[in-house]
């Protein structure tokens, strides 16, 4: 199979990387790629990722059976959709699907139409309404932008000020503002569920663990996620198959009676509490670090897997994982999640892949020869080991032999599931 994949991040280079080991794959494009998908793919950066018809056209000029999309955008963009129309196979979901993802209105809305357990909410495109109704609720509360606002637009608000303030804030948002969520708390422990699905069957992924806060003890603001671990044991047994009875298959199913049939990587991001799951989002496309913790301990063949859920035959297959545990530390730009410089030289990952890391690149680019940072988050530093522990030690070792001036990372990464 000839494959294109959409996107250039950390979770892209870890899907690179699966699919390259795939026995189907012959010829392998990456739209932009990256100096880490560079060993897998050609990788093309003059397309834009948000131009469907540029994207369209080289699909058929390299005669891709396959486009891979892993970020949102593209998905929310219709991307899917205009592949369809001229009959090139996608893994990822229509336009219509990445609502869910990209409302959360939407989203909220088709829960609780469905019964799919979530927090209770109410909807306002008036800031008066809404400071109204959080006066009433009291804190701790959460508010919430309507659309894709880059992992940036919720606040978990501790108290009446924080929440009435966060309203004001919500006009920082763009249009992704104009309508807020307000949203009741949940406490308890986060942990993520990826699903490969056809449309009809589903295939739950091994669960992950996000840290998606900037500082040691979840401390700080929120990023777009410092580091993962799976298999979560958070996620036991009995949590598992709530999560597929209560949660992915209603809500596949949801959707369909809808008028719409969801392809691709549906992505529960779970509160967990006494035994009980809700679900705090959906997103519409893999996690990012988690893909880079799930897809190491995937023993199957990740290629076949995706374009089965593009044909509608998840049906016949099965996915098999080793019992290791991956663990994947995130490098990030010292001040992301506000801003942070770049071209900054990275050292050391040579020195730490000699260490059993494997190192996925979230935010470089080569620049005169040398590879630099340039995005917020850096390098995802991940390693495979027969217990938890054994990762965690392993790939901290890894980390200090990397160096970037000003480099931040958490250090207490799958501390939870260690203690
Ligand atoms: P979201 O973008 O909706 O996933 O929200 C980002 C983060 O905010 C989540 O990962 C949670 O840590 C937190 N969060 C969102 N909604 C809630 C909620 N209703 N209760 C508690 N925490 C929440
Ligand atoms: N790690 C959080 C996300 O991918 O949305």
């Amino acid at each position: 199979m000839n494959v294109l994949l959409i996107g250039g991040g950390g979770r892209e280079h870890a899907l690179a990387w699966k699919i390259a080991q795939s026995p189907l794959l012959k010829k392998f494009f990456a739209i932009p790629g990256s100096p880490g998908i560079k060993d897998f793919a050609e990788c093309v950066d003059d397309i834009s990722i948000s131009d469907n018809a540029a994207l369209v056209a080289f699909a058929k000029e390299k005669g891709i059976n396959l486009v891979v999309i892993g970020p949102e955008a593209p998905l929310v963009n219709g991307l899917v959709d205009a592949l369809n129309a001229e009959n090139i196979k996608a893994f990822g979901c229509t336009k219509d699907a990445a609502q869910i993802e990209g409302s959360k209105i939407f989203a909220k809305r088709l829960m609780k139409k469905y019964n799919i357990p979530t927090a209770e909410f109410e909807v306002f495109d008036n800031v008066d309404a809404a400071k109204d109704y959080i006066r009433k609720k009291s804190a701790p509360i959460v508010i919430k932008a309507d659309g894709l606002a880059a992992g940036k637009g919720v606040i978990v608000a501790q108290n009446l000020d924080e929440a009435l303030n966060a309203v004001d804030e919500m006009k920082n948002f763009g249009s992704a503002g104009d309508k807020i969520v307000v949203e009741e708390f949940m406490a308890g422990e986060e942990a993520s569920i990826l699903a490969l699905t056809d449309g009809e069957t589903i295939i739950p992924l091994i669960a992950a663990q996000d840290h998606k806060r900037v500082n040691d003890g979840d401390e700080g603001l929120n990023t777009g996620g410092m580091g993962a671990y799976a298999p979560a044991p958070i996620v036991d047994k009995k949590i598992a198959a709530q999560v597929e009875e209560k949660i992915l298959k209603p809500t596949i199913a949801a959707l369909k009676a809808e008028g719409i049939t969801y392809r691709g990587c549906l992505y529960a991001g779970l509160m967990i509490k006494d035994g009980t799951a809700k679900v705090v989002e959906f997103n519409c496309r893999f996690g990012d670090p988690e893909t880079q913790v799930v897809l190491p301990l995937m023993e199957s063949d990740l290629l076949e897997l995706m374009n089965a859920c593009a044909d509608g035959t998840l049906s016949d297959k099965k996915i098999s994982w080793s019992n290791q545990s991956a663990v994947c530390v995130i490098m990030a730009s010292g001040g992301y999640p506000k801003s942070y410089k770049k071209n900054l030289p990275i050292d050391g990952v040579t020195k730490a892949k000699s260490l059993g890391a494997t190192i996925f690149h979230a935010g470089t680019k080569i620049k005169d020869n040398e590879l630099v940072t340039s995005g917020g988050r850096v390098l995802g530093v991940t390693m495979t080991a027969s217990t938890l522990r054994e990762a965690v030690d392993k790939v901290y070792k890894c980390v200090e032999v990397i160096h970037f001036d000003d480099a931040h990372y958490r250090k207490d990464i799958a501390a939870r599931a260690l203690k």
